[in-house]
């Protein structure tokens, strides 16, 4: 049995409040059809405020892009899970690759990040992927490996069998190059087996994890049909409430195939 789709919207360092009132109105007209899967939107902070206004009512829910990891003080420019929780969020998104490459997000504080997120109550999407040098290098099963181990050093299996996990080649981010459904499935089984060994099976196999890099409704159906793909993470694609949308109803039908 698959599990029920999962499908993030990361908006990253894009949309002001009018773009969200017009993404939200878009989407309530193109909404009917979405309600089997789990759907979730990461706004920049700024449009947070905006987005819970225009999400109640709908079965969007929200989620901060990251967080910092204590929960307030003197840390200029930063925002922290009280903060989000405050902003309407349920999730954050923690160690994306663009975090890692720009913004020196490390092993170390992805780990002070996942507990902070929990502290707060939030649900993490924590973010692992190889570069193209890496993945060339055979090097990508080692990569993903070392980001799971520091990123969850020290937490108890309950505690990782409660958070989500994104597969995001950095390769395939932005560039219109996806993985095949192959490829990403190989990696998928390698973190779930790598859960398992941590976890248990029974619980690694429960254990959302998603797909991300370059996801558009022609490729979802296709990578959501392999065993380990439990959903998106989708950037681009999900500025437009119609493609969004699409990957999600294609997520929905493939499901329902499947089971
Ligand atoms: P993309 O981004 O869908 O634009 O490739 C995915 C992500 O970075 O989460």
């Amino acid at each position: 049995m698959k599990k029920r789709p999962f499908v993030a919207g990361n908006w990253k360092m894009n949309m002001t409040a009018p773009l969200v009132r017009a993404w939200f109105e878009e989407w309530i007209r193109l909404s009917p059809g979405t309600e089997e899967a789990e759907t979730i939107v990461c706004p920049p902070y700024t449009a947070l405020g905006e987005a819970a206004r225009r999400a109640a009512g709908t079965a969007v829910r929200l989620g901060g892009q990251n967080l910092h990891w204590e929960d307030s003080g003197a840390f200029t420019g930063e925002v922290s899970g009280p903060m989000l929780v405050d902003a309407g969020c349920r999730f954050v998104i923690i160690g994306h690759s663009e975090r890692r490459q720009y913004f020196g997000e490390t092993e170390a504080t992805v780990q002070k990040r996942i507990a902070a997120a929990l502290r707060a109550g939030l649900r993490p999407i924590v973010c692992v992927g190889e570069t193209l040098a890496q993945r060339e290098a055979d090097r990508t099963l080692g990569v993903i490996q070392a980001q799971l181990e520091g990123g969850l050093a020290g937490f108890t299996p309950e505690t990782i069998g409660g958070l989500i996990f994104a597969y995001e080649p950095v390769w395939a981010i932005g560039t219109g190059r996806t993985a095949t459904p192959e490829q990403a499935q190989v990696v998928h089984r390698a973190i779930r087996d790598r859960l398992a060994q941590k976890i248990g099976n029974p619980a690694a196999g429960c254990v959302i994890i998603l797909y991300g890099g370059s996801v558009k409704p022609a490729n979802a159906c296709d990578l959501f049909r392999k065993p380990d793909i439990d959903g998106f993470l989708v950037g681009g694609a999900s500025l437009e409430a119609a493609a969004f949308g699409e990957i999600v109803k294609e997520s929905i039908r493939s499901y329902k195939e499947v089971n």
